[in-house]
């Protein structure tokens, strides 16, 4: 048989490869003139996770180098981050188990933790876009999103006026943004009347579009210790095997007045956000949870892997999906080894 590429001429060879794209990778210049695509600080968010008291800062064991602060140590952790080049921060606050109960009521009492840290921080750095993750499930004692009915369902409709009111609350303490992660129907739309009904409308809503039931989410609940405590998530939580649904929240939560459509988790979901890329034209966040997080950490402390290069090349394969912006427990840490 003909040897059709012949690798023993070297004049053939030549003729043959015309066309070489390890030229575009010989030197660093010309590997950056050519880099498609970028990471900068302030495509990063870090959500924060906040503690009652003073001077805490406890740390989680299933998320290295992750911590629960109180407010005045949330302060300065919000102001190094500004520093780094972050201008976003997402909250959630620990609620102590006897707060918890059947309603999450507490997530609607004026002065509770959640508020005062939205205060206190846009107080001290009022430059940082203030995020706030509403849902249920840190104040259920049953640690489910929405209201339990006696039967055991979580119900849509009566859980939608207590994430309004929190969200007006929040708003009123200051936040710039609403993100929803309840998975409710029609929150967005709920959430936008009642914020503009009580004159924040330009109160933003970032709505955790496609957020898919996920084993990823394991350590954030022990952050939070708000574990289910009956069940699992999936009546209201995506399937993890479904893409086309994510398009029917998109057109749902666009119409209904999103500012900015969010993917959750980011990494297994990379096609997700593709093919919400092509279907709307709002800035998409993705999510890269605390599963994600820990995996990276567990193997670096066993040395099998580089955290720093490691998060890199995963953040950058988030941006490359179409993702604008990305929340991650790596922001402070990536922020830092980025220029601006
Ligand atoms: C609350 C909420 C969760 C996460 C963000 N908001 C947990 C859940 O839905 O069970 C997960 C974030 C992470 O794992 O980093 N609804």
């Amino acid at each position: 048989m003909k040897n059709v590429f012949p690798l023993d001429s070297g004049e053939h060879l030549q003729e043959a490869l015309i066309r070489r794209p390890r030229r575009n990778r010989r030197t660093a210049s010309i590997r950056e003139m050519t880099q498609e695509t970028h990471l900068r600080p302030s495509q990063l968010a870090a959500p924060l996770f906040i503690v009652e008291g003073t001077e805490q800062i406890q740390p989680i064991p299933s998320m290295p180098d992750v911590f629960r602060y109180s407010i005045d140590e949330a302060i300065s952790e919000t102001a190094q981050l500004y520093e780094a080049g972050i201008r976003a921060i997402d909250l959630f606050t620990v609620v102590p188990a006897e707060r918890k109960d059947r309603c999450g009521t507490e997530a609607v009492r004026e002065g509770n933790l959640l508020q005062r840290s939205i205060r206190k921080i846009k107080a001290e750095i009022p430059e940082m876009c203030v995020m706030v993750d509403i849902a249920l499930d840190p104040f259920t004692d049953h640690g489910h999103d929405g209201v339990l009915n006696e039967s055991g369902e979580i119900v849509n409709d009566e859980t939608l006026n207590i994430l309004s009111e929190m969200s007006v609350l929040a708003a009123e303490a200051g936040a710039d943004m609403i993100a929803p992660s309840d998975m409710m129907d029609g929150r967005v739309a709920f959430i936008r009347h009642a914020l503009d009904d009580a004159g924040h409308s330009g109160v933003g809503i970032m709505s955790y579009t496609a957020k898919y039931a996920s084993s990823f989410y394991g350590p954030f609940r022990d952050a939070l210790e708000s574990a289910p405590k009956f069940g699992d998530k999936k009546t209201y939580q995506m399937n993890p095997a479904n893409i086309r649904e994510a398009l029917v929240e998109c057109a749902l939560d666009e119409t209904e007045g999103a500012d900015i459509i969010l993917i959750k988790p980011a990494g297994p979901y990379l096609d997700v956000i593709a093919a919400v890329r092509k279907k709307t034209s709002l800035p998409i966040a993705a999510y890269h949870v605390s599963g994600e997080y820990s995996m990276v950490m567990a193997a670096a402390e066993r040395g099998w892997i580089n955290p720093d290069t490691a998060f890199l090349e995963i953040l950058l394969g988030i941006k490359r999906a179409g993702a604008d912006l990305i929340l991650t427990y790596a922001a402070k840490r990536i922020a830092k080894k980025l220029s601006f």
